[in-house]
């Protein structure tokens, strides 16, 4: 008899979950008796009425591994904990169903499940590891704010979106004496605005470690222009912080939904600079979600083929309870205790990339420099 393993893709989509799937399979098969399942929409195809599961056979994934999105689809709200239920008057409530996945587990005669994921995912893979369920999981988000990994695949990718535009950016910025703020993604950590900031040099980076202050923004802006000719290009995360703490987003109206919805940072940074008096035109450009979607870069493929790979062997090895994680140059494992305990934030006092982007001269909107 083989022996099942459900593969679960959860959270927002990011590029090479189709390659991470790829990597399972095709190491499965290759090793044997397995079968590999899709569980559809994250855990929905198991906390749903009807059941709705997908093979995953080497025809299944071939050739995948470039395609954007996942196979199996997903979702970024509820969960087995928190299953969004619509009630006979129309509302919405959650409820936890987290007794009928394992009811549905055993009847399906699941071995393992590997739970490729964010922050969210992978604390909702401990909270069933404590129900013992056996779980592997896969550090998936192109925020990279997951700990104990160097890099969580999709980043590089969101990276090179994002570079790109920056690149387009600075020729439209130079040519019009334009102030250009980028908006891009990264709700608690500010790693794919700062590698942005670095590798198309922009002249400020906001990020949520560092709280701005929008006077030394508008000083530094004032640095770029003589007799009004200049330019500056800003690259913002989304989740950019005031100096009060606060961020820019509308409250979920959606049930399930965990996180305030962000977005507006970079119309918010113009607005302030425009009533301190900055004269210059400044535009807003926000990425979004052009950042996940498409295809995957190389470097993103090969760490999500790598991480695939890993991950059947964890199954294989029953080392269960633990996520796969890229500490260079090994692809190895950490528990997922230590991988939800807290968040991959950049540190601002020791972050090497950090002091060289200051020591260039980009702007972090804080005292230290302008
Ligand atoms: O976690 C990844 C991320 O891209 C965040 O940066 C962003 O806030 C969030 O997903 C947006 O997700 P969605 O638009 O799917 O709700």
């Amino acid at each position: 008899m083989s022996k099942r393993i459900l593969v679960v893709t959860g959270g927002g989509d990011c590029p090479g979950l189709n390659a991470v799937i790829r990597g399972i399979v095709k190491s499965a098969k290759l090793d044997g008796n397995w079968e590999i399942i899709g569980c559809v929409e994250s855990y929905n195809g198991l906390l749903k009425d009807n059941i709705e599961i997908l093979p995953l056979t080497e025809k299944e994934v071939a050739g995948i591994h470039i395609k954007g999105g996942t196979i199996i689809k997903t979702t970024n709200r509820g969960g087995p904990f928190q299953f969004p239920v619509q009630q006979s008057d129309g509302s919405w409530k959650t409820e936890d169903r987290s007794q009928l996945l394992l009811q549905r587990l055993d009847d399906l005669g699941i071995e393992a499940i590997i739970s490729i994921g964010g922050d969210g995912s992978q604390r909702i893979s401990l909270e069933l590891v404590k129900l013992g369920v056996n779980i592997v999981g896969v550090p998936k988000t192109i925020d990279n704010d997951l700990s104990c990994t160097d890099f969580t695949f999709g980043f590089q990718t969101a990276v090179q979106i994002a570079t790109e535009a920056v690149d387009k950016l600075v020729t439209t910025a130079e040519s019009h004496n334009r102030v250009f703020i980028m908006e891009v993604m990264g709700r608690d950590a500010g790693w794919i605005a700062l590698h942005t900031a670095l590798a198309g040099g922009a002249e400020v980076c906001i990020i949520p470690e560092i709280p701005y202050n929008p006077n030394i923004i508008a000083e530094k802006i004032e640095t770029r222009y003589k007799n009004g000719e200049g330019f500056c290009n800003i690259v913002i995360a989304e989740g950019a912080k005031r100096m009060d703490g606060e961020v820019t987003g509308k409250e979920p109206t959606a049930v399930g939904d965990q996180h305030i919805k962000l977005g507006g940072a970079g119309d918010k940074l113009k607005l302030e600079l425009e009533q301190l008096g900055v004269q210059h035109d400044i535009r807003v450009t926000v990425l979004g979600h052009l950042q996940r979607g498409g295809v995957p870069i190389a470097y993103d493929r090969i760490l999500a083929t790598a991480f695939g790979v890993k991950a059947f062997e964890l199954v294989k090895e029953k080392k269960y309870g633990n996520m796969v994680v890229y500490n260079h140059p090994e692809i190895t494992y950490a528990p997922l205790e230590k991988v939800v305990e807290k968040l991959n934030f950049i540190n601002p006092k020791t972050n090497s990339l950090l002091s060289s982007a200051k020591k260039l001269g980009i702007s972090f909107g804080d005292k230290e420099n302008i």
